[in-house]
């Protein structure tokens, strides 16, 4: 497919189903190298939150605190901006230049080695495009809700595949990137995460979808990222293992997708032991 095909193929989100970023320009919508989906899910995700003013939020796998930024931003929380790549020193200096420093504590740590905060600690938790890295267990979510309060609510969204293929073998055309690790192993449907929240016996499961325009999240970086590059040769050559995948989705499944979960902690929990 030339870009001039892909250009008019590939579908842009509606951005009148985002009234929340409707003040944000493309750029600022991927601002950063967020991923698929960008502050459009982001936007999604708060809204089964009951986000308050002051409530402490964290931020699990914050990347480059974007998403930080704007739940600082729109809701007036306070977060803690928690993630292994990124230091913690350039997340202070962009936060600092945004004149967040009191609303956003930046942490260089490996969720998976623990957590250094009090039990019942967060009134939310908030987890974009990263939780499918550590999070599929049901020992790490307890791990993780510990520090959650009770009625305490954790939003989980990402990419995914649509259905669980068996044994999770994907089809080939899957297997091929540019190197880079998709982690499409750890990726699972909406389906599958609902099952593990609820085997972890700790919440209840508030909403738990594939989003609709979950699909189109993926052909909208891609018409921007596309556009940034100029629709180069160079970049069709770099990205056209995943723009062929996308395009695969269309027709055939599984598809690359994404999902959302909302979850609350019971009030009270009924410890059982998981098998
Ligand atoms: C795809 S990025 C998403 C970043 C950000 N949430 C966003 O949407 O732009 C995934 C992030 O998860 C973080 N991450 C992966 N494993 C982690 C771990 N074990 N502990 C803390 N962060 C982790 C990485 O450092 C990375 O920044």
């Amino acid at each position: 497919m030339t870009s001039g095909h892909l250009k008019t193929y590939l579908r842009r989100i509606d951005r009148s189903h985002y009234p929340e970023v409707q003040a944000y320009s493309w750029d600022e919508i991927y601002s950063d190298h967020l991923a698929p989906g960008g502050l459009y899910l982001a936007a999604r995700m708060t809204r089964s939150m009951n986000l308050k003013e002051s409530d402490i939020v964290l931020d699990l796998g914050c990347g480059k605190a974007v998403s930080s930024i704007f739940l600082a931003k729109h809701f007036g929380v306070n977060v803690f901006s928690v993630d292994l790549w990124i230091s913690a020193n350039d997340l202070n200096k962009k936060v600092s230049e945004r004149g967040l420093r009191h609303r956003i504590v930046p942490l260089r740590l490996d969720v998976t080695r623990g957590l250094p905060f009090a039990e019942d600690y967060f009134d939310a938790i908030f987890c974009m495009q990263a939780f499918h890295s550590f999070g599929g267990s049901v020992a790490f979510l307890r791990h993780l809700l510990t520090h959650l309060k009770p009625g305490g609510r954790l939003c989980v969204g990402g990419t995914c595949f649509n259905e669980e293929t068996p044994g999770n073998d994907l089809p080939e055309i899957y297997h091929k990137t540019n190197g880079w690790d998709a982690e499409y192993s750890k990726y699972h449907s909406s389906e599958w995460w609902r099952a593990l929240f609820i085997k972890s016996g700790w919440v209840d499961v508030i909403e738990c979808y594939e989003l609709e325009d979950g699909q189109i999240m993926w052909e909208d970086e891609v018409l921007f990222t596309g556009e940034k590059a100029k629709w180069s040769d160079a970049y069709y050559q770099r990205g056209k293992w995943l723009i062929n995948q996308i395009l695969h989705g269309r027709h055939n499944r599984p598809y690359l997708t994404h999902f959302i979960a909302t979850v609350e902690k019971k009030r009270k929990i009924q410890d059982k032991i998981i098998m």
